[in-house]
């Protein structure tokens, strides 16, 4: 089976692409796993920076074929009764290649993002049918589930369509959050908004699953005062709403957790995911490494 993990957070800036690129070439690269990336943010920074620039505007912007090879086609498909989007054109296998073309990671792939997914709330209102379950429908009916080991996918920072989409297909959702009190202002309506969809998943369905949280991942982490007592709020609202019944008994802090370093996002400037950065091992290596060995070890027996 494949476990669908999507990474969600209304705020942007919380490290949501970071984290989850980083994390699929890992557990690609070192643990071994088939690995697709869905990036649904229309502002495509996971796709552009995975296929650096100059191929992202080649293949997904300015490709005669455009918008069938990207996400966006996913959604126009069933909002206009298309039948464009496929599994040949649509995903870039093995996306992350060096400066001649050779592939780094045989088994990471990436379906990505269009910036039309900008018209996306406004087109769906076409739509007729349940429109958060236009995804699920699509791994579904694409089989493109029975391919993978996992399918992360990259969301926007809000909690529209698309995200709402991301959560009704996923097994697991995680939440990449700063331990500051202002990015962590927005996480109760995070919550509120996401148990909505989760109720409608649980109904609506084929297999009545709950997507179930994995739990918060860290960003941006700096040992502060204000940063240890922010993640002591967390905590202690986290056993609240476990305690409410608004999330699962084993949403939990991942143990590793990311460190604020100005050389991340330089290497993205690069075009250089961390998984296959040459020459000694970073300190943001190993921390994202072992964040990859501990989504692994949470969820592998979801595969
Ligand atoms: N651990 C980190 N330390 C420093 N900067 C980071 C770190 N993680 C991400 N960033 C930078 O923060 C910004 C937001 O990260 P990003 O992953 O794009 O967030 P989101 O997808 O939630 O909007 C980017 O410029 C990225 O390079
Ligand atoms: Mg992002």
């Amino acid at each position: 089976m494949t476990v669908i993990v999507s990474f969600i957070n209304r705020k942007g800036g919380v490290g949501k692409t970071t984290i989850a690129v980083n994390i699929g070439g890992y557990l690609a690269k070192t643990i071994n796993r088939k690995v697709l990336l869905i990036d649904l943010d229309p502002q495509a920074s996971a796709s552009s920076w995975l296929m650096t620039q100059d191929r992202y505007l080649e293949q997904i912007v300015e490709n005669p074929l455009n918008p069938q090879n990207s996400s966006y086609q996913i959604f126009r498909d069933a909002i206009f009764n298309e039948n464009f989007f496929s599994i040949d054109t649509g995903i870039q296998k093995a996306v992350a290649r060096d400066k001649n073309g050779t592939v780094l990671i045989p088994t990471f792939d990436l379906i990505a993002a269009n910036a039309k997914l900008d018209n996306l709330e406004r087109e769906i209102v076409n739509y007729n049918d349940l429109k958060i379950a236009i995804l699920f429908e699509a791994l579904m009916n694409l089989r493109i589930v029975d391919e993978y080991d996992y399918i992360l996918v990259d969301c926007p920072p809000n909690m529209g369509t698309a995200s709402q989409n991301a959560l009704f297909a996923s097994n697991v959702f995680l939440i990449p959050i700063i331990p500051d009190p202002l990015s962590f202002q927005g996480f109760p309506e995070l919550i509120n908004t996401a148990s909505q969809t989760l109720k409608i998943a649980t109904r609506r369905r084929d297999d009545h699953k709950k997507p179930l949280c994995g739990g918060l991942i860290l960003s941006h982490s700096r040992n502060t005062l204000a940063m240890r007592n922010t993640t002591e709020d967390i905590r202690n609202l986290l056993t609240i709403y476990k305690e409410e019944s608004k999330l699962n008994d084993n949403a939990d802090i991942f143990l590793s957790k990311i460190t604020y370093r100005t050389a991340i996002p330089d290497s993205q400037g690069q075009g250089t995911i961390l998984p296959t950065a040459k020459g000694r091992k970073t300190d943001s290596q190993t921390e994202f490494e072992d964040l990859a060995y501990e989504f692994d070890n949470k969820f592998k027996d979801l595969i």
